[in-house]
């Protein structure tokens, strides 16, 4: 994928690893446009304000960006929220409902809004945003774990569904990532720089690949089919220790 010329929008680009995504297609000579709730604190970007968790607000955010940028040809569902969650309380309900409408729903919403005009135009990509977890259960983070493994199933629908419009499918897998507080729980989160280093190294391969899989995810990626998958289970699952009362 070529990533000097494009005309992106990074749903989920206020902070963290979309922000960084979008700083590196800025540098490389792209239009970019970043967007979430809290656009205040982007320095330097283009900023349109949408919660992928309201229709309105997407629709509104469509439009907006549409309007100034009629040549929109790459859109990245970044939004995502990373939640922690007791199974065995049963108020952890409002959490997955939270975690599905942002990262479930909120992808698909931005996806449909966004597919007309891609298709339209007669070319462009979507890149969507699962993880490791999506592979490799992290059991504390359960909800988290579903909508990123709901993410990869759909995006390969979806790239299947778009195949000969000219319109690509890339999904971004990520291993932990010195963001979004991981830096200070995980000692071991990959930092920022060497991650999008090695991630925009895959995304500009000529063909782009399907999936953007760095080296410190390819164990979780590919845990099954290395025969991997209940040793490590059982090692990610130490960490449920940590919640009260265990
Ligand atoms: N960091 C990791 O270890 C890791 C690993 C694997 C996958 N990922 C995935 O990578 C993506 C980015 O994560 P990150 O680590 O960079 O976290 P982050 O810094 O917290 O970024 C999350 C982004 O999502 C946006 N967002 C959250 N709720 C939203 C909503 N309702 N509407 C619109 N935007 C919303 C936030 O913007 P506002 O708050 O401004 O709305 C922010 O831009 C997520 O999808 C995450 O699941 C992260």
């Amino acid at each position: 994928m070529d990533i000097t010329d494009r005309t992106v929008l990074i749903v989920g680009g206020t902070s963290g690893i979309g922000n960084g995504l979008a700083r590196r297609f800025a540098d490389a000579g792209s239009t970019v446009i970043v967007g979430g709730r809290d656009t205040d604190r982007v320095d330097g970007l283009e900023t349109v304000t949408i919660d992928v968790t309201d229709p309105g607000s997407i629709a509104r955010a469509r439009d907006e960006v549409l309007a100034a940028h009629p040549d929109l040809d790459l859109v990245v569902t970044m939004s995502g929220v990373m939640v922690l969650e007791d199974l065995r309380d049963p108020a952890h309900t409002d959490q997955a409902e939270t975690t599905i409408a942002v990262n479930l729903l909120g992808t698909i919403r931005v996806l449909d809004a966004f597919t007309p005009h891609l298709l339209g135009q007669g070319h462009g990509d979507f890149i969507t945003v699962t993880s490791g977890i999506a592979f490799m259960p992290f059991p504390l983070m359960a909800t988290y774990g579903a909508t990123k493994a709901a993410v990869h199933a759909y995006s390969e629908s979806l790239r299947a569904q778009l195949a000969g419009t000219g319109v690509g499918v890339t999904e971004l897998v990520p291993p932990a990532v010195a963001t979004a507080g991981q830096e200070q729980v995980n000692p071991n989160a990959l930092p920022l720089d060497a991650f999008l280093d090695e991630a925009v190294e895959i995304l500009t391969q000529d063909p782009t690949p399907n999936e953007v899989v760095v080296e410190r995810a390819q164990a979780l990626r590919w845990a099954e089919r290395d025969g991997t998958y209940a040793e490590l289970l059982e090692q990610r699952s130490r960490a449920l220790s940590t919640l009260p009362g265990r």
